[in-house]
């Protein structure tokens, strides 16, 4: 057995297929989670791994992958395998992108920052969170690679809009826009561990804004927007819309007529509504419903790269993982994110080898 930090190489023909993994030590996602869960305290760790109510979706998100059986091509050549894929015509190295989570200061200081720069050296997009304990501006500061923005519309428009305005002087490329946490939830977790995130680690953009009070009551309250404040939104920029908690082909549907550019099949990783469909058992209607009229991605789950190709399989353009990479960062920081990246990566290409599949667009059901 190699000692932990050496490379593994396999395979002469089809090069390394994994590469700068250790080859003892942290095998997989759930080595990082637990690395990470001996270093976050109980009450913070408790409100990034918790879900609502009895936890039912939060544990189908990832169960449901077990139950979704591989049909495997043999005797083709992919030998020379290419995990590159485009999101919203942007060219990623491969397709699995970070999705926003806040606050990732709960993982690690600076986590927003070391979060922009892994995914930009691992050649992915991160979706920066509205809420975090850096702007906008300084985690653009630290990625070599643009960013998409996630939006949490505000009560108060003026605050909406300065948001929007922020991200698009960023540089952002696309405007992520939340549909699945609008209502509160019951997390209980944090209702019996008392845990509340202070407003230092969530704030930073909103105390940023031009002409935004703090002492505004709307000031960090979030709208509950409907289809019309979502066509007001789009108005507003010219950035691509994505609308993230899309679960059935009907709202896949009224997207696309408002040209909507991309559907984010999420439930919020479980953390709103108990008892909606695992994600990836409601992609194929969403995709149904997209009909190709717009880019389908997904979250939830996700913690193998087979569970990637199953989402690609199905019809989602790429994937997003959120815990994960909480789990890189509190264990390692931006090192522990790019090897989160770089395992799912890794997978990805192992099993799309063993599938008989050369390229993404190669997936199929
Ligand atoms: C601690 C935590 C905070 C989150 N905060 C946000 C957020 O601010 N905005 C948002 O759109 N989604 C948020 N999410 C949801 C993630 O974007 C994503 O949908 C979910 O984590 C995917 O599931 P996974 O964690 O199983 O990968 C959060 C998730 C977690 C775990």
């Amino acid at each position: 057995m190699l000692p932990r930090g050496d490379t593994v190489v396999w395979a002469e023909r089809g090069g390394p297929a994994v590469t700068n993994l250790p080859a003892t030590g942290y095998m997989n996602l759930a080595d990082i989670e637990a690395a990470a869960r001996a270093v976050v305290p109980p009450p913070q760790w408790d409100y990034i791994a918790g879900g609502a109510a009895d936890e039912t979706t939060l544990a189908e998100n990832s169960a449901a992958y077990r139950r979704i059986r591989l049909r495997p091509r043999v005797l083709r050549d992919v030998a020379q395998r290419d995990l590159t894929t485009t999101v919203l015509g942007e060219p990623i190295a491969f397709p699995v992108l970070l999705a926003p989570v806040s606050p990732l200061s709960l993982a690690c200081p600076q986590a927003e920052l070391l979060a922009a720069r892994a995914a930009a050296q691992a050649g992915v997009r991160m979706i920066a969170p509205t809420q975090g304990a850096h702007t906008i501006h300084e985690l653009a500061a630290q990625a070599t690679a643009p960013l998409w923005f996630q939006l949490y519309p505000s009560c108060n428009r003026a605050v909406t809009e300065a948001l929007i305005d922020q991200a698009q002087a960023a540089g952002c490329t696309a405007l992520v826009v939340t549909l699945s946490a609008f209502y509160a939830s019951f997390r209980e977790r944090d209702r019996r561990s008392g845990y509340s995130v202070p407003a230092e680690l969530w704030a930073a953009n909103l105390l940023h804004l031009p002409g935004v009070r703090p002492d505004d009551p709307d000031f960090d309250r979030v709208l509950p927007i409907t289809w019309a404040d979502l066509a007001w939104i789009r108005a507003r920029t010219t950035l691509p819309l994505v609308l993230k908690g899309i679960m059935t082909a009907e709202d896949a549907e009224l997207a696309v007529e408002q040209g909507i550019a991309g559907l984010i099949v999420s439930n919020h990783g479980g953390r709103q509504l108990d008892g909606t469909l695992p994600t990836i058992e409601a992609l194929p209607e969403v995709v149904e419903g997209a009909a190709g009229r717009c880019e389908v991605y997904l979250d939830g789950g996700i913690r193998r790269g087979t569970d990637v190709l199953k989402a690609l399989a199905l019809g989602a353009r790429a994937v997003c993982i959120g815990r994960p990479y909480v789990w890189g960062l509190a264990w390692n920081g931006e090192a522990g994110v790019l090897r989160v990246l770089e395992q799912l990566r890794s997978e990805l290409d192992s099993a799309m080898a063993q599938m008989g599949r050369r390229t993404i667009a190669d997936l199929d059901r």
